[in-house]
């Protein structure tokens, strides 16, 4: 199926995980123009990029730091789409009561403050019909014990952020859009040590499917969602891939 995507220049952030690395293989395979993004990862992106072949462009950043996005934004050139996948989840199960400070800010910074200024970047830059995809996760939809600070952030990136930026980008360009995915489960270095068979047998308790996600299930979303001809008069939406979970187990 044609996405319209090919020449498209696309900037997907977190290039270097599980997902982001996904996503860029995906827009690449409908030949678009591909810009990493990393972070720490270095090695791990230009090794995508050695796959991905000739003129893919590899950038560090932390997102978190205004500094440093601007330098991003203003290497990468001009920019189609931006699939801004970067994220932190911290895996240590803490309660509010006990929550650090600390901790709060620093996952709220990795996840909602780095996802503000990428689009801030990514829409200070654009002058065509954009489209801009967020990364929220279920976490922020039906909460996560002993996450807080992380559903707290993605039900922010999912509700009130991707909600304004909706009707913001139109003022940009009467075309640009503006979406989310919401991943459950997904296997990436971030779930290590946490989706083993038994694991998934007890967090598969909620879901129809009874597995967990693929990043090429999310980033297949992503496409989709970046796709002028797929997904043209679709925006401000969120697009859940949990096969079907419908909830938290809480008690056993
Ligand atoms: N895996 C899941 O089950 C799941 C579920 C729901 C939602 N999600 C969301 O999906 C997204 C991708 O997660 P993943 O599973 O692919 O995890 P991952 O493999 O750990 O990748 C996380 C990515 O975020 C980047 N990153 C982290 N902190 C950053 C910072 N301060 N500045 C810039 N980049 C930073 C990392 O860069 P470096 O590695 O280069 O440092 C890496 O590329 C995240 O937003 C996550 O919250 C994941």
């Amino acid at each position: 199926m044609e996405t319209g995507l090919t020449g498209k220049r696309v900037l997907v952030t977190g290039a270097s995980g599980g997902i982001g690395s996904a996503c860029a293989r995906a827009f690449a395979e409908e030949g678009a123009d591909v810009v990493l993004h990393f972070h720490r990862g270095k090695e791990r992106a230009e090794e995508l990029a050695a796959e991905l072949s000739g003129g893919t462009v590899v950038l560090g950043a932390d997102l978190t730091r205004e500094d440093e996005v601007d330098r991003m934004f203003a290497a990468a050139g001009s920019l189609d789409v931006c699939a801004a996948v970067a994220g932190v989840w911290p895996s240590a199960d803490v309660p509010v009561w006990e929550l650090p400070l600390r901790r709060w800010r620093a996952t709220v910074d990795a996840n909602l403050t780095a996802t503000f200024l990428t689009a801030r970047g990514f829409l200070r830059q654009l002058e065509g019909d954009g489209a801009l995809i967020l990364v929220g996760s279920t976490a922020g939809l039906l909460g996560e014990a002993g996450h807080a600070d992380y559903a707290a952030a993605k039900s922010a990136i999912l509700g009130g952020l991707l909600l304004s930026l909706k009707n913001e980008v139109v003022r940009k360009n009467p075309l640009a859009r503006v979406n989310a995915v919401a991943p459950g489960w997904t296997e990436s270095a971030m779930t290590r040590g946490h989706v083993s068979e038994e694991q998934v047998g007890r967090i598969s308790r909620t879901m129809a499917l009874r597995k967990i996600a693929r990043p090429e299930d999310v980033a297949r979303q992503v496409v989709v969602l970046a796709s002028p001809l797929l997904s043209g008069h679709v925006t401000g939406q969120v697009v859940t891939v949990a096969g079907g979970m419908e909830g938290r187990v809480i008690h056993d």
